[in-house]
């Protein structure tokens, strides 16, 4: 059982034992992108130190400017999770086009396809204020040894074989689980050893923080105004407030651990929302269900949608079960209107 101070090293291989019909080719794969964030965590401290900070000049594929530690992060989780002989192929926000890593050749096992938001909250960067990585792992559909295709990334939320993300905050954390539940490590920087700090992190049921982009509000479906105002409202003293850092990975854990929603809607310019379902909600929407709360697209759970494409976007509710629930009737009696 996980105890309290416990390495995450020793964690990996107490829970490996766990599973008697594992390779232990899944913790070789969290092992690695530990060891990723290591490296992005040190570059990420340094950000104000160093000329790193400032756009890159490029753009990704959403018109979004790249910030040179996105591209960066993105290097440098690519280029650990390819040295290893785990992983067939990696799609990344940052890239266009999904990675393969084994091309035809019969000799390679390698099984998981790894979906990735190499750093999140990026605009966050210059001003100090947190930012994340998260990552999405599923096992390859297409047969081991041959090229990986788009089916192996376009893959429904509910097939994911573990999911996580890392916090580089006042602390750095690596929050993630393998669908028995989830689990927060906390790095020691001075020995670059990360330690269970958060055992089995649960959302409460109800919460009182909702996050949402305010600035954004007259865009917004009537269902979310209406979910605004119900958190507003002065009647039974209801008692909410209202926090929004900008950066999801940080918006998503104070809410995980101080019970709270997260909603990116769609709005009437951006019918869609601006988040990604594959890099960023599927692992998200994981892990809120394994600390037991909910997350959907204001009408059904996220984890049941079938993606068409790689950098599909889809509208978020993510938190606490009795609130996202309340925010899914808000969105039904608007639409019933
Ligand atoms: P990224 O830096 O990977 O592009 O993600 C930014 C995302 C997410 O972290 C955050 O919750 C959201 O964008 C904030 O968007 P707004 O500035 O529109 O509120
Ligand atoms: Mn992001
Ligand atoms: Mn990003």
């Amino acid at each position: 059982m996980s105890k309290k101070n416990q390495t995450l090293g020793e964690f990996i291989i107490e829970n490996q034992q766990a599973f008697p019909y594992s390779s232990g080719e899944l913790s070789r794969l969290i092992n690695s992108i530990r060891l990723a964030a290591k490296v992005v965590n040190h570059e990420v401290n340094k950000a104000g130190l160093v000329d790193i900070t400032g756009a890159v000049g490029d753009t990704n594929i959403q018109g979004e400017e790249q910030q040179k530690l996105d591209v960066y992060a993105n290097q440098k989780f690519i280029q650990t999770l390819t040295n290893r002989e785990i992983v067939c192929g990696i799609a990344s926000e940052e890239n266009d086009e999904y990675i393969t890593i084994q091309g035809h050749n019969k000799d390679h096992k390698n099984k998981y396809v790894v979906l990735m938001d190499p750093l999140d909250g990026s605009s966050n960067i210059d001003v100090n204020v947190s930012v994340g990585t998260i990552f999405s792992v599923y096992r390859r559909v297409t047969p081991i040894g041959t090229p990986v295709t788009m089916e192996d990334f376009l893959q429904p939320g509910n097939l994911q074989v573990a999911a996580g993300y890392i916090i580089y905050g006042t602390s750095t954390m690596l929050v993630y689980t393998t669908g028995h539940g989830v689990n927060g490590f906390t790095l020691n920087p001075a020995i670059g050893t990360y330690y269970l700090s958060h055992p089995n992190m649960k959302f409460s049921e109800d919460g009182n923080i909702y996050s949402v982009n305010e600035g954004n509000y007259a865009q917004f479906p009537r269902g979310v105004k209406d979910y605004i105002k119900y958190c507003q409202a002065e009647e039974d003293d209801r008692p909410y407030t209202s926090r929004y850092i900008g950066s999801l990975v940080s918006d998503i854990h104070r809410n995980m651990i101080k019970g709270g929603i997260y909603i990116y809607p769609g709005s009437s310019k951006y019918p869609d929302g601006k988040l990604r379902l594959l890099y960023e909600c599927n692992p998200m929407a994981f892990i809120a269900e394994q600390a037991g709360g909910k997350a959907s697209n204001g009408f059904k759970r996220i984890m049941d949608i079938k993606p068409t494409e790689l950098h599909e976007r889809v509208p978020f509710f993510c938190g606490s079960k009795n609130m996202v629930e309340k925010a899914e009737e808000c969105m039904r009696n608007a639409k019933e209107k």
